[in-house]
């Protein structure tokens, strides 16, 4: 290996020892990088990520980068790199947690879990940390798979769910957090029509069972009556939310985190509205097709119950 890593104090993912980006990351380390990507699903990379351009020359190990669809959410000037900031006003919902007006929270997720062709990857780097909060945590739902009893396994091997977009919150079915919405999302988003998904995806590069559980969009499993398709899939909620399976960062200026998206769940935290949290990310663009759309009336399937 021409780097060096530990893991991390949870086990779920590796923290990168030694990569010196600003003075450029050589052919064999890209390759290193990545294949420590896919092995570990999320690489911690300390204090390394200090301009948006080692942004993007760390986020290039791991293929090509895809621009965010809306203009607005782009960082000026470097079309692939997203910024997610309330430096300049709120642009996403606040809600109100424990008292807190809360600002970033994005309950666990997969990142496009309501599209056919979900991105590979991405990359944070943090700019500026909000005082209080504003962690983000990711789970390893291979892990989850491969923990899962065998007659569980072998029931859910084939089936299907249906996924939504969700702006924000009120779209939940499972595990919606307590929390009163003050203010919405500023922007006008697209809609998009409902997918469905196997509830157990093999890794397009790895070939590895994942949980595909995206607690922001996941609505129903196919084929099955409202009440059983619940209860199957809260067991598979609360089976992968474990904390073993979790590794949450608290973060530092100028951390960079990579994520494998097929093969993990994440989580923002979220932060006081009134501090700021500046917020750089790049998406690593994924070319496989893992779901279809689905184009009944109201959104559901030929198959699926009222
Ligand atoms: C994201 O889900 O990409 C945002 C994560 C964060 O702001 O911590």
């Amino acid at each position: 290996m021409v780097l060096n890593s530990k893991p991390t104090h949870t086990g779920v993912g590796l923290e990168i020892l030694g990569l010196e980006p600003e003075r450029g990351i050589s052919s064999e380390q890209a390759d290193c990088l990545r294949k420590l990507w896919l092995d570990a699903g999320v690489l911690v990379l300390r204090g390394v990520g200090t301009s948006p351009e080692v942004l993007l020359a760390v986020s290039r190990c791991f293929g090509e980068l895809e621009p965010h669809p809306i203009e607005q959410f782009r960082l000026a000037g470097y079309p692939e790199l997203i910024l997610l900031s309330n430096e300049h006003g709120l642009t996403g919902p606040v809600y109100e947690f424990e008292g807190v007006a809360t600002y970033g929270r994005i309950p666990w997720h997969t990142d496009l879990a309501f599209a056919t062709t979900p991105n590979a990857g991405a990359v944070l780097r943090m700019v500026s940390r909000s005082e209080h909060g504003g962690q983000t945590a990711w789970i390893d739902t291979a892990m989850a798979w491969e923990a899962l009893d065998t007659e569980l396994k072998r029931r859910i091997d084939g089936l299907e769910a249906k996924y939504i977009f969700s702006p924000d919150l009120e779209g939940m079915r499972f595990n919606k957090p307590e929390g009163r919405l003050l203010s919405g999302m500023q922007h006008q988003l697209p809609d998009y029509p409902p997918v469905a998904h196997p509830l157990v995806w093999v890794h397009p590069e790895t070939g590895r069972h994942v949980l595909n559980l995206s607690t922001l969009n996941i609505q129903s499993i196919l084929g099955l009556e409202e009440d059983d398709s619940d209860a199957l899939i809260q067991t598979l909620i609360d089976h992968t939310l474990q904390p073993r399976f979790q590794y949450t960062h608290e973060w530092q200026n100028n951390d960079i985190i990579v994520w494998d998206n097929y093969r993990t769940m994440h989580m923002a935290w979220g932060h006081p509205a009134n501090e700021t949290r500046i917020v750089q990310r790049s998406t690593i663009r994924g070319t496989t097709k893992m779901g279809r759309e689905l184009t009944a009336p109201g959104g559901r399937a030929p198959d699926e119950p009222l």
